[in-house]
């Protein structure tokens, strides 16, 4: 992560420049009218939950997938018109993992390597750097088969990394790996960022958007509904308090009846209770009460808090990141 603000990364050209995206499948909109662009040095994050249209975006940007209509420009060249520079520019880390079992994790590279015809010294020598940054040199001999999940990822973060690519997009890296490794893979974002890569990083997690990312689109329903850092994007929740309340019984019913009450904004059930946002949180404490001691749910703790870029997507399409 670098300091968004800073001048080298405002004005410098950016790396990618993507403008109005739609792709349709069938009567569906998976993506619909995306723009945005990231600067060397930049984290984007693309935070939306299940098929927001994350992977069809960054399909379109990789090159991998048509658009039927926007445009795409990598490193200063169109994927229209320049596709193999473009693509030349691109570390794709892909949802689905795209390694062979049977060959070790530094075979796996060197084949990779090969396949882009990089020269054979080079690519020894990249092969040494790339595994190093994901946390793997040590593991270099193992084969692929009998590596963790998130061990697998790393490698093929590593495989993204091999060409020296400007832009590297990872796509939910974290997703069902092992504690140890979504850490590595973390740290790993973070050093390549602060070394100059422009990343592109999708996710569901919250907490991984805000550690990591710079600058960040939220994405649902294939729109991007709003931009920002992590602190412009709280400051739209503008005057409305964040309430967590903590409680055993009916949740549900008790958000569904929450989300009724006058001043409330939205109302969701969270682990141990529910979260809402309301005008007011001293005047929606009393009604909230009531509404509880009506439903038969025990009300352990009623707390304000910061809002998080959770509130902001509650609050800006009324759903939970998660459901
Ligand atoms: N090849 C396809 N054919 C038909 N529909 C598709 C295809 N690919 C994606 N979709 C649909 O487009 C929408 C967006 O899907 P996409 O995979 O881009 O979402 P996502 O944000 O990556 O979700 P996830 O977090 O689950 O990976 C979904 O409704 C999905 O069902
Ligand atoms: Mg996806």
């Amino acid at each position: 992560m670098t300091d968004s603000g800073s001048p080298s990364t405002a004005d410098a050209a950016p790396v990618l420049r993507c403008e109005g995206l739609v792709r349709r499948f069938g009567e569906r909109t998976a993506v619909d009218d995306i723009s945005f662009s990231i600067a060397p040095g930049e984290t984007y994050g693309l935070l939306g939950p299940n098929g927001a249209g994350k992977t069809t975006a960054i399909s379109i940007i990789a090159g991998v997938l048509a658009a039927d209509s926007g445009s795409v420009v990598v490193a200063g060249h169109p994927m229209r018109t320049d596709a193999g520079r473009a693509r030349g520019a691109i570390g794709l880390v892909p949802q689905e993992l795209a390694l062979y079992p049977d060959l070790t994790i530094q075979e796996n590279l060197r084949f990779f390597g090969r396949l882009q015809r990089m020269p054979r010294r080079h690519l020894a020598r990249r092969i040494d750097e790339v595994l190093e940054v994901v946390g793997l040199a040590d593991r270099a001999k193992d084969r692929v088969d009998v590596c963790s999940g998130g061990m697998k990822r790393r490698a093929n973060i590593a495989v993204g990394l091999l060409h020296e690519p400007r832009l590297l997009i990872l796509d939910e890296p974290t997703v069902g790996v092992d504690p140890q490794s979504r850490h590595q893979i973390l740290a790993s974002v973070e050093a390549l960022g602060g070394a100059g890569l422009a990343v592109l990083y999708t996710t569901h997690y919250m907490e991984e958007a805000e550690r990591l990312c710079d600058r960040l689109g939220i994405i649902d329903a294939g729109r991007i509904v709003a931009e920002g850092t992590r602190r412009e994007l709280v400051e739209r929740i503008g005057e409305h308090d964040r309430v967590v309340v903590t409680a055993a019984g009916p949740t549900a019913e008790f958000a569904a009846a929450a989300g009724e009450l006058p001043g409330v904004h939205a109302a969701r059930p969270v682990d141990g209770g529910l979260e809402v946002l309301a005008d007011s949180a001293a005047a929606l404490l009393a009604p909230l009460v009531t509404t509880g001691e009506h439903l038969g749910v025990t009300i352990a703790g009623i707390e304000v808090v910061e809002p998080d870029l959770e509130a902001v997507f509650l609050h800006l399409t009324g759903r939970a990141l998660r459901d």
